[in-house]
């Protein structure tokens, strides 16, 4: 897994049509759910940052943002991109599953944005992941957690997901992935087809990873035993669903479902 993301770090931004249209356009989205949902938080951790597209987003809008990912390749661009755009944020190589050993708990919000957090390929991990999560919160303070339907999603072998072509620098690239099922989990082909414009010389990159096609009921049910509370999903106001609990202060704690 760590090589599928140390291999795409150098081409994450081709994944989308305008990397910084989107980075604009999810710092935007991300702001005003959390001026809805949790007014005046403004410490952020992002515990699968990437090359940074949600990290450099909030620190653009103002948020102090801490961002941390598995991937060191992807860190180490992370830091590029925020140095070129004169933003501070601090960034470290690390599993989400240590995210509280790692960071403490002094954070307002912590995000897991772009279906990261099916990496994780049992609900055991899952679990962890959202107990890390919750304990790096101060109380009151939410998580947002993006990812995909996978309702919507058809189930087989040999499914092709085209992401397009993009032009940069005298090269053209064909995206797409391949995904091949197995019962609920999937292995992955990322292939990018590399053009030289001027001597037509052809490169393919393919790049291989493992998801758990875990739904979104299930991810509401794990963050609700992992302690948080008012845990639902929210459509429409991001590119993805989002999975969005807070970590209630004990007047507003309700019995979680183990304890009742
Ligand atoms: C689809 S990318 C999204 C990255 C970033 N949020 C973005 O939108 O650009 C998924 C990210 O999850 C990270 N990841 C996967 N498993 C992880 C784990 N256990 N701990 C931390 N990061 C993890 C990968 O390295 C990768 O950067």
């Amino acid at each position: 897994m760590t090589d599928f993301y140390d291999e795409l770090a150098p081409f994450y931004h081709l994944i989308y049509q305008d990397w910084d249209a989107s980075v604009r356009r999810q710092g935007e989205q991300l702001s005003k759910l959390i001026e809805s949902e949790w007014p005046g938080h403004r410490s952020v951790l992002d515990v699968s940052c990437g090359i940074g597209t949600q990290a450099i987003a909030l620190a653009e809008r103002g948020y102090s943002v801490t961002g941390s990912d598995l991937s060191a390749k992807e860190i180490e661009r992370a830091g590029h991109e925020a140095r070129a755009r004169k933003i501070d944020i601090d960034f470290s190589v690390g599993d989400m599953r240590e995210a509280h050993a790692l960071h403490g708990s002094r954070f307002d919000l912590v995000i897991s944005c772009d279906n990261s957090v099916p990496h994780l390929l049992t609900d055991d991990d899952l679990l962890l992941a959202f107990r890390q999560m919750f304990a790096c919160l101060r109380t009151g303070g939410g998580c947002i957690i993006s990812v995909r339907d996978y309702a919507l999603e058809a189930r087989g072998k040999n499914l092709v997901k085209p992401y397009g072509v993009r032009t940069e620098n005298g090269k053209r690239y064909l995206l797409f992935q391949v995904w091949d099922f197995v019962g609920e989990h999937y292995d992955l082909s990322f292939f990018f087809i590399e053009e030289d414009l001027s001597t037509l010389e052809v490169e393919t990159h393919a790049m291989r990873s493992k998801y758990y096609a875990v739904s979104i009921d299930k991810l509401c049910e794990l963050m609700h035993e992992a302690g948080f509370q008012d845990v639902k999903r929210v459509d429409g106001a991001f590119y993805q669903p989002l999975v969005i609990g807070t970590k209630a202060t004990e007047q507003n704690r309700l019995p979680n479902r183990s304890e009742e």
